[in-house]
């Protein structure tokens, strides 16, 4: 099988609470995307702004529902397509991601680390970090969160289960992502590609303030060295695609003494 894997990144800004209009969005952004991987953001379906688990339950879909929705395009485009959803599974909700393949199978992550109010309104992911491999390439990929980004061991995890590139759905909102992301590429000779949101959200609290999220855009994909090979603007839809060598992601020596998987010393590591 190919080596050679196009990847895609779809940028848009969800708008909270409008399930129908978001989908529609990602109807005509995605619909005629042939690359072989297509990421989306993270709770893409929804918009990110969730105050409490009440608020999810109205809003979350079963990963069932979310495949019917998408899987038309996976197997016209015949593709992997990977998108963020608020998910429900009996009375519990996850911040999950679900990776679509073209014969309408799906395999779904769940959000390890939550961040800021999602501690309010998820569950913890229960699924662990996991590779799975493409249908039409030879390509294993890993999928992470967002906030999965700030804990190294989300990555490392990843790359030592052998992703050739580990996939980033986002709602970002701090600066510091992009050295984050680069460095989870270089350390781990492994692509990158980040998936973001862009615009912001505005909510009334009960208090009577206003909290305003605003996202970072820049979606972006990364070489095994952390070198962006593509990124898109701060605002604004956009899709960016690169082609990956899963050659070059398996590689993990960088000249004949030198294998930063091989000169691991796990002995002296945490092991908590
Ligand atoms: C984040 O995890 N949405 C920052």
């Amino acid at each position: 099988m190919n080596h050679i894997c196009s990847v895609a990144t779809v940028q848009f800004a969800p708008v909270f609470d409008e399930i129908a209009q978001n989908f529609q969005q990602i109807e005509s952004l995605i619909r005629d995307l042939d690359d072989d991987i297509v990421i989306l953001p993270e709770l893409c379906t929804t918009g990110y702004s969730f105050l409490n688990s009440k608020e999810v339950e109205g809003l979350a879909l079963t990963a069932n529902e979310f495949a019917d929705f998408l899987g038309d395009y996976s197997v016209k485009n015949n593709n992997v397509i990977i998108a963020g959803f608020a998910e429900k599974d009996e009375d519990r909700f996850y911040n999950s991601t679900i990776a679509l393949m073209p014969d309408k199978s799906y395999i779904v992550y769940r959000k390890t680390h939550l961040f800021y109010k999602e501690k309010y309104c998820f569950s913890y992911g229960d699924t662990g970090f996991f590779v799975f491999n493409h249908p039409n390439r030879n390509c294993r990929i890993g999928m992470m969160i967002c906030y999965d980004w700030r804990f190294p061991e989300s990555a490392r995890t990843l790359a030592l289960k052998g992703a050739d590139i580990i996939t980033c759905s986002a709602n970002l909102v701090t600066p510091y992502w992009e050295t984050g992301m680069k460095s989870r590429a270089l350390e781990n000779n492994v692509y990158v590609a980040v998936s973001n949101r862009y615009g912001s959200e505005s909510r009334l609290l009960p208090d009577g303030t206003m909290q305003t999220l605003t996202f970072t855009g820049k979606s972006a994909i990364y070489d095994n060295h952390g070198i962006t090979l593509q990124q898109a603007a701060i605002n604004g839809d956009s899709i960016i695609r690169a082609a990956i060598d899963t050659n070059i992601s398996r590689n993990k020596s960088f000249d004949e003494l030198d294998d930063i998987f091989n000169d691991r010393r796990p002995t002296f590591y945490m092991n908590e």
